[in-house]
């Protein structure tokens, strides 16, 4: 029997394939230095490791451009308000929808109270998912970027990016996609797609550590940097370099955590050869991740849909967000009749030790559109990858435990 039974990988994957803790560890050790700022063989490793982890994500976020146009940052919130704020001018329209993170909708909401900036914000339907046609109007002649989160980190609700790239491509505007639900999880095309700035963060579906993200920008795109400062070239220009990675990396990168990129990156490679049974010589790396991708998706799509079968069929559970078929990433929200999300989510762990996250996810537009104010937010089941059937059958128990609770204590009430 397991000490916990995890169910908050929308917040953070745990735990990271073995391969992702050992390289880390090995390479900290062995190359731990200060990467591009010296020119000794350690510095050199350092580096020659980090030119490939960009490499190995433009491919796996299907970007053909030059891999330098990858950057690495703290986490997706840093990506995302680099490339706000970098973009958008006084005067300016920012095209947002309700779906999104408080990443972006805190940034948006301060440069609209404060930045001289209008900002539409698109509304999706009752189960999660924006209209591309209310895109196309909600676009006008001063929009200067269009921000869609791919997969909701309440919902589950995964967007028709492409057809909404497709749209926003007609337009002068720059579209900006937060990935975070769906990288690791999802196969994206940056390019098909149409994405001109990508905003990834680390340590959720891509198995990194905390404390690593990035964004890739599509050449053409001119940001200004958030943050400028030493880079390890071009040291005696007295302001930012022009040229990426450098213009939107200032100071140390974040070796271990690149390190760990890394190593993910070579785990999804790997089950992907190993699910086309390992006769595939020489397919690409962005090939052998997107067979990867596609096992950890049904995989997890498994999980979600047992979980939301069986919630939907517990008297008094409220079940929010797609239906089944819908596009979907494994994150779950419900709510049990009259108790607070917290309340529920306390009871889960203090009776069952299943960890879930209960309350508003950063993404308050969601729950008042959903309509659980009432309860305070919901509660919030997300099984990932290592998720086995043990999980899923503790956290079903759990939750018909509750309900009866919360059935019983009504009828106790009404007496
Ligand atoms: C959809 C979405 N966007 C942005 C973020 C912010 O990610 P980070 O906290 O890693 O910056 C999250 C994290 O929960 C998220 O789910």
């Amino acid at each position: 029997m397991k000490d916990n039974f995890y169910f908050d990988n929308a917040a953070t994957s745990w735990p990271k394939p073995e391969p992702v803790y050992r390289f880390m560890d090995r390479f900290f050790r062995e190359f731990g230095v200060n990467p591009g700022r010296a020119g000794h063989a350690l510095a050199v490793e350092a580096e020659a490791m980090i030119g490939q982890t960009r490499r190995l994500l433009a491919e796996f976020f299907g970007f053909g451009g030059d891999p330098d146009r990858v950057v690495f940052t703290q986490n997706a919130t840093d990506s995302l308000n680099t490339a706000l704020f970098g973009l958008i001018e006084p005067g300016d329209h920012l095209v947002i929808t309700r779906l999104e993170h408080n990443s972006v909708l805190r940034p948006a909401n301060h440069l609209e109270r404060d930045g001289g900036v209008s900002v539409t914000r698109v509304r999706p339907d009752g189960y999660g998912y924006i209209d591309p046609e209310d895109i196309r109007e909600a676009i006008g002649p001063r929009t200067r970027a269009v921000v869609v989160n791919h997969g909701s980190n309440v919902l589950g609700s995964v967007q028709d990016i492409a057809a909404i790239g497709r749209i926003v491509a007609e337009t002068d505007a720059a579209f900006i996609v937060d990935t975070c639900q769906t990288a690791g999880v999802v196969a994206i095309d940056m390019d098909r797609w149409g994405i001109d700035i990508l905003a990834f963060t680390g340590h959720k579906g891509l198995f990194g550590p905390m404390g690593i993200g990035g964004m890739i920008v599509r050449d053409g795109i001119a940001l200004r940097p958030a943050r400028v400062g030493g880079t390890g070239v071009d040291s005696i220009s007295p302001f930012q370099p022009d040229a990426y990675p450098f213009h939107l990396e200032a100071g140390t990168v974040s070796l271990p955590g690149i390190a760990g990129l890394n190593a993910a990156q070579a785990w999804f490679a790997a089950l992907g050869r190993e699910r086309l049974g390992g006769a595939e010589e020489g397919l690409s790396h962005g090939a052998a991740c997107r067979a990867a991708l596609d096992h950890i998706a049904a995989r997890e799509r498994d999980h979600v849909e047992r979980l939301r079968g069986a919630f939907e069929a517990i008297d008094n559970v409220i079940v929010y967000g797609p239906r089944a078929g819908q596009p979907r990433v494994a994150t779950l929200a419900m709510n049990i009749a009259g108790l607070a999300a917290d309340q529920v989510g306390a009871m889960v762990d203090g009776d069952h030790c299943v960890c879930v996250r209960a309350g508003l996810h950063c993404a308050p537009l969601v729950h008042e559109d959903a309509g659980t104010m009432g309860h305070q937010g919901a509660v919030r089941f997300s099984p990932g990858y290592f998720t086995d059937d043990e999980d899923i059958e503790v956290a079903i128990e759990a939750v018909m435990d509750v309900a009866e609770f919360a059935a019983r204590r009504r009828v106790a009430a009404r007496r």
